[in-house]
């Protein structure tokens, strides 16, 4: 019997309306004396933009958006799903999952749905266990969605954070066949660093304990992400028995231009090779790495048959690669 492949088949992706310019997010900390500029945020980070969502949509509102264009995309009604994932560190509730409101949403019940908490490398880790559940023929036909709304968890008096994130969401439908579609998958994650990015923050009995709200050592972030981020690359490679030259595209965790510049000198890459959408819609987590290929996508410069490097890394800390022909 021939191999099981599972292969991308429609994208989609959605911003909240709203949408804050490095300008009027400086305008507006500075009324509460916290000192930034564009300068600083777009020179340190490449970031100009950030979405916000509305105060009454959640998570699974802008799952559900990027999910109807993804399946939309891929030519295929929501009846015909049968595995649901989402990735997400901002849930609608402590439970039941984001995953099972976005099934209600679209009218899907019966089929598995649950969530991936692996932070800014969520979507990364779902479409593996997505891809290795087509594979073992377990599902047909998956939707798989990063959801963010990170809004939500930032101390918007902490400046060395507030200004890096958004809200936002991505979403790919992955179908099973014999055609290769996802060639490579590399997960990884290390408990040691779970202090240097964080929400320490929980819930005991109908309290909030701890801080509810985001830190992060961004120096040692940025130290790590850059070693693992080459490590994944070269892992994916590997395994498919393939080299640096035969990536069409790098679409990298969109959290910062430096971090992507770097990964790209590592492998060879010029920048022409790599999506990079972190100017508009800041680090929206697990939205970001779905959002930047469906952007790819729906822009023209990712063509159908091209071979895709898709990278994340995040809180956990967590990392991990997945190469794949469209
Ligand atoms: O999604 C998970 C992955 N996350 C990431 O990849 C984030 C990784 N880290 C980074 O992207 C960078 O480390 C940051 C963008 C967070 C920070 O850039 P940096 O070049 O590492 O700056 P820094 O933290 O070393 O801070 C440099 C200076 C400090 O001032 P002093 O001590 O040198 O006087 C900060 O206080 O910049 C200051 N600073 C700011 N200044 C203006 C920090 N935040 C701001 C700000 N505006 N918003």
């Amino acid at each position: 019997m021939s191999r099981r492949y599972s292969r991308i088949t429609g994208t989609g992706s959605y911003l909240p309306e709203r949408r804050v310019s490095n300008e009027e997010l400086v305008a507006e900390l500075a009324q509460r004396d916290i000192e930034t500029s564009d300068e600083w945020i777009a020179g340190r980070t490449g970031i100009r933009a950030r979405h916000i969502a509305a105060p009454d949509e959640l998570s699974s509102d802008m799952a559900v958006h990027a999910a109807r264009a993804a399946m939309q995309a891929a030519g295929c009604a929501a009846g015909d799903i049968d595995l649901l994932i989402v990735a997400t560190s901002t849930p609608d509730m402590v439970f039941p999952s984001t995953a099972t409101i976005v099934q209600r949403k679209l009218g899907i019940a019966g089929c598995p749905a649950f969530d991936v908490q692996a932070v800014c490398c969520g979507f990364i880790y779902a479409i593996s266990v997505a891809d290795a559940m087509l594979a073992a023929g377990s599902a047909q036909r998956a939707l798989v969605i990063g959801a963010e709304v990170f809004s939500r968890i930032l101390d918007w008096n902490d400046r060395s954070t507030c200004v890096l994130f958004g809200d936002g969401a991505g979403a790919v439908v992955l179908e099973a066949g014999e055609v290769p579609g996802i060639l490579a998958c590399d997960l990884h994650a290390d408990g040691r660093y779970t202090d240097i990015l964080c929400v320490p923050g929980h819930v005991n009995r109908g309290q909030v304990m701890g801080e509810p709200l985001l830190r992060m050592d961004g120096q040692a972030v940025f130290k790590l992400a850059v070693q693992v981020l080459d490590k994944a690359a070269r892992a994916v490679l590997d395994k498919a028995g393939l080299g640096d030259g035969d990536i069409d595209w790098l679409i990298p965790h969109q959290a910062n231009l430096r971090i992507m510049q770097s990964t790209a000198r590592r492998l060879h890459l010029p920048m022409e090779k790599v999506i990079i959408t972190v100017h508009e819609h800041g680090n929206t987590s697990a939205a970001s790495v779905p959002l930047a290929l469906d952007t790819g996508i729906r822009n023209g410069q990712i063509k159908p048959g091209q071979r895709l490097l898709l990278e994340g890394v995040g809180g956990g800390f967590t990392w991990g690669a997945v190469l794949l022909n469209l």
